[in-house]
């Protein structure tokens, strides 16, 4: 009998390890036995921090374990031979408590001003706005029209039909247009998230990116900016527990050049109320 279960316990397991390598194999687009390929401007300084951190570590931990390992061997309980008392040496302990000080210190002041540089700066003028407000589950997603002005948004205003909160008497909001998990960035250009949600604690996570930020309810983020270098197809997944649904929630994320960047937002636009009895161009639709 508890063969049987382990036997019904084990297929089980492999049912839903195989399922688990197919999903993986089908979603991972870049390396998968390391790190996936870094598109952004300050993916560079985490990739490096990390690699400085693995060797140094790497290193501690093959010396330590070696000198363990020679120290049992060498002094072994034998017989005839009687223990040293050891009242340690000072010189030796000022050296190994203070190089770890100063390698900690350093790190810790590297790291700091790298995350001053990624959040803690206003992000450059001439960035692209984009919203981005998640909700179960799915990606708000909104951009700027011709005037390259987001709508003043408020956090307090976001209700289910108003997910970004939006002031409809703001014009700078007329021209702005949305989308439903689609996401384009133009490539070597800032972009500026406003990044918030509309129920639950959602995460704004790209591997590629080197990106990962809470999205809490009740707030909009404004100081979360990125540089994509590379253009390419990438994935915009949730990265907190949200839910039910949040397996599936996924966005579709593309870095182009600024040109076809243009095109895509410019098919994407609302025609301009007045110009609409006017125009013969027929009126394009946001996703939605
Ligand atoms: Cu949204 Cu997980």
């Amino acid at each position: 009998m508890l063969n049987l279960i382990r036997h019904r316990t084990l297929f089980f397991l492999g049912m839903g390890m195989g399922l688990l390598s197919t999903a993986h194999a089908e979603i991972r687009q870049t390396s998968v036995w390391w790190l996936p390929r870094n598109v952004t401007m300050f993916g560079h300084e985490i990739d490096f921090i990390f690699y400085v951190i693995l060797i140094l570590t790497g290193v501690t931990a093959v010396a330590v374990f070696s000198v363990m390992i020679y120290f049992i061997v060498k002094y072994r309980a034998r017989p005839g031979v009687t223990a040293v008392h050891s009242h340690g040496n000072n010189t030796l302990e000022v050296i190994w408590t203070g190089i770890p000080v100063f390698i900690f210190l350093a790190l810790a002041i590297y790291g700091n001003e790298q995350w001053t540089q990624m959040r803690l700066k206003t992000p450059p003028a001439d960035a692209l706005p984009v919203a981005v407000i998640g909700e179960q589950f799915g990606w708000n997603v909104r951009y700027p029209g011709a005037d390259g002005k987001l709508a003043k948004m408020t956090a307090s205003s976001v209700t289910k039909e108003n997910p970004f909160g939006v002031d409809a008497a703001d014009p700078a909001g007329l021209d702005d247009f949305t989308t439903y998990g689609e996401l384009v960035f133009p490539v070597d250009r800032p972009i500026r998230l406003y990044l918030g949600s509309k129920d639950v604690i959602h995460a704004f996570y790209v591997p590629e990116f080197r990106l990962y930020q809470d999205m809490v309810p009740g707030r909009i983020y404004d100081f979360v900016w990125l540089k994509a270098e590379q253009t390419g197809q990438f994935q915009l997944a949730c990265n907190q527990l949200c839910g039910q649904g949040h397996y599936k929630m996924f966005g579709k994320l593309s870095v182009v050049p600024q040109g076809e960047y243009e095109t895509w937002a410019k098919g994407k636009a609302p025609q301009p109320t007045a110009a609409k009895e006017t125009s013969t161009v027929p009126v394009v639709m946001a996703d939605r």
